[in-house]
């Protein structure tokens, strides 16, 4: 009898060696171990033997033996499972020095590129830069910037609404933020003038992709509050500006125009210098409602705004003809830039 367990141990423990994966372990282990496997059949046969010692000796030799099968199934299944991580990690292998020496390196996209000289322009001209959300109250978006629910100047800009009511709040008031202008609410609540500040940033409207337009675009804000800021300040800075970032061949002038939150308001153009004239943006002396909305006495404090298109300014400089070139992902245009 002992002699047969022994048997049936080293046959086991050899056919668990020899497994070759994973799936093997798995038959092999129906096959030896559990109430139903070839040991346990042995166990049965314990009954017959005659003597209450022989018995005793056998049951515990095939107690062993079940034990030493588990334990070396066990150990198959952990090796087979190592074995199998590591063919497979070779096989996801990425060779990443594939890449190095390929003619072209990656640079950032054009907007980026933009978007980071015209941070390093405002910096040098003594502005700090700020940020806001993205997803913003109809209150910051229009009503601090001298738009009341119902004001005509709304349908200016084609709004996307999202489907989220804050708590305590209307619905209907959560939008995607249309222009910069909002950091300017947030930055005169958050901090103490004198505020020299630019806000780029990402905004959105309800817009049907063309060459001039895209729903999702980018735009730079300036926001300058002190005492006895004036209109002077204000094209002096737009002139500093545009020397600094188009080069010193390059002017600007302001035409009068009309928003809700500067007044009095102008558009601003920039000229080349072959003489053709380019729209820039929009600017202004700040409303006093608007300088009331962020917490500010415009007996006490003045200052100007000016916003423009980050994308569209890009567009301009380079001659593109479609602005959607410029989110098209194709490699051939982004790597001219
Ligand atoms: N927010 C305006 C727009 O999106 C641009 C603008 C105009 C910003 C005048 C200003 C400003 O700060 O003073 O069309």
């Amino acid at each position: 009898m002992i002699s047969d367990i022994t048997a049936a141990q080293d046959a086991a423990l050899a056919d668990i060696a020899a497994a070759p994966s994973l799936e093997d372990v798995v038959v092999l282990t129906t096959r030896l171990s559990g109430k139903k496997g070839e040991l346990a059949a042995l166990k049965k046969r314990l009954g017959s033997l005659d003597s209450i010692d022989d018995r005793k000796a056998a049951g515990q030799a095939v107690n062993d033996a079940m034990a030493a099968v588990d334990a070396a199934l066990a150990a198959r299944r952990a090796e087979l499972a190592q074995v199998e991580m590591a063919s497979r990690v070779d096989a996801e292998r990425l060779d990443l020095t594939e890449f190095v020496g390929r003619p072209t390196r990656g640079h950032a996209h054009l907007v980026t590129q933009a978007w980071e000289r015209l941070e390093d322009v405002f910096v040098g001209l003594g502005f700090r830069v700020a940020e806001g959300p993205e997803v913003e109250t109809d209150w910051h978006n229009f009503e601090a910037l001298n738009m009341p629910v119902g004001h005509p100047a709304r349908g200016e800009w084609d709004t996307l609404f999202v489907d989220h009511v804050p708590p305590g709040g209307e619905p209907g008031t959560t939008v995607l933020r249309t222009h910069t202008s909002p950091v300017q609410i947030r930055t005169m609540l958050e901090e103490e003038p004198p505020i020299y500040i630019v806000a780029p940033g990402r905004v959105f409207r309800r817009d049907t992709p063309d060459a001039t337009h895209m729903p999702v675009f980018h735009q730079i804000e300036g926001l300058v509050i002190d005492r006895g800021i004036t209109m002077a300040d204000l094209a002096g800075t737009i002139e500093a500006f545009t020397q600094a970032y188009f080069g010193p061949g390059f002017h600007s002038r302001l035409r009068p125009s009309y928003f809700p939150f500067t007044e009095p308001s102008a558009e601003f153009d920039i000229q080349r210098p072959n003489g053709d004239w380019i729209e820039l943006g929009g600017s202004g002396m700040v409303h006093p409602n608007v300088l009331r909305a962020g917490g500010l006495d415009p007996e006490v404090w003045s200052g100007f705004a000016f916003g423009f298109g980050i994308d569209r300014m890009a567009k301009e400089r380079h001659g593109i003809e479609d602005i959607r070139e410029m989110y098209a992902d194709d490699i051939r245009f982004i790597e001219q830039f």
